[in-house]
């Protein structure tokens, strides 16, 4: 089916679809294709893991959407959200003082990193990593000084040159793909003994794209232990995290266990 007649389709569905956002025509095209199978909650995913590890074209369908993005409420469903819940959950664990250094995941426009200052929290160190350019300049205009970093890298991939106590995430573990495994994996290097993690999930067992591009999985509890288990991690306790009334997430809290 071509392109045209597909947006057509849609459209006459009353849904609409950005797709001159996706200026890849060949990876809109593949959008517009497989989209059509899982109407109306986007391209829904039945593959298994090792097949969608080595589909290069949805993976780079799925980073692609993050380069791009601003730090604006665009990242918290067009809404002002402020971490504050986030960090007052992590907080109740007893796990931040004045001799811990922080890694935030995703770190975006800086919600958590602004509820971690208002909340005064003690911290010796926070760097935050995104894949956004602009929000990382936004962030480094923002914030000086020698506590602070804020680096553009993917953290599938990226080297850095510290290790971190306390790893923070909110809002992004969903948002890899296939699954949040090599992120895992890749930050656990910089993980030091003993350091925790805390990252929310959509619990289900879905994954899908959004028409936009937004690729979401969403994890059943085993699943989410399988992974834990497979980089090295001891799960603390599944909690909970409410960002805003209808937002409630399944908040992970995972030690890196390095005689596993
Ligand atoms: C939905 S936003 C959430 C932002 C922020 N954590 C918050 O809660 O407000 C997801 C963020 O993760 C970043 N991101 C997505 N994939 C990433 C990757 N592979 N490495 C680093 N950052 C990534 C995006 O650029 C975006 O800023």
């Amino acid at each position: 089916m071509g392109l045209e007649l597909f947006i057509k389709q849609i459209r006459s569905l009353g849904r609409k679809v950005p797709f001159n956002r996706l200026r890849h025509a060949r990876l809109s095209h593949l959008l517009a294709e497989m989209f059509l199978e899982g109407y109306p909650k986007g391209l829904i995913i039945t593959l298994n893991e090792e097949e969608l590890e080595g589909n290069l074209t949805l993976k780079e369908l799925s980073k692609k959407r993050w380069m791009v993005t601003k730090p604006d409420k665009g990242l918290t469903w067009g809404l002002e959200i402020t971490g504050d819940t986030f960090i007052k959950k992590a907080a109740s664990y007893n796990i931040f003082n004045h001799q811990k250094s922080i890694l935030e995941i995703g770190i975006g426009g800086g919600r958590l990193l602004k509820a971690v200052l208002d909340l005064n929290i003690l911290f010796k160190r926070y760097v935050g990593i995104d894949t956004s350019a602009e929000n990382i300049n936004f962030l480094k205009d923002q914030l000086k000084g020698e506590k602070f970093s804020f680096i553009r890298g993917d953290a599938e991939s990226i080297h850095l040159d510290e290790k971190f106590d306390i790893v923070l995430s909110s809002l992004t573990f969903k948002h890899f793909f296939p699954s949040f495994k090599k992120c895992l994996f890749n930050v656990a290097k910089y993980m030091n003994h003993n350091a925790i993690i805390f990252f929310d999930l959509r619990e289900g067992n879905l994954k899908y794209f959004e028409p936009d591009g937004t690729y979401i999985h969403r994890y059943t509890r085993s699943e989410v232990c399988k992974i834990l288990e497979e980089c090295g991690f001891r799960l603390i306790r599944f909690d909970s995290v409410t960002h805003a009334k209808g937002y409630e997430r399944l908040l992970v809290i995972a030690k890196l266990d390095k005689t596993a």
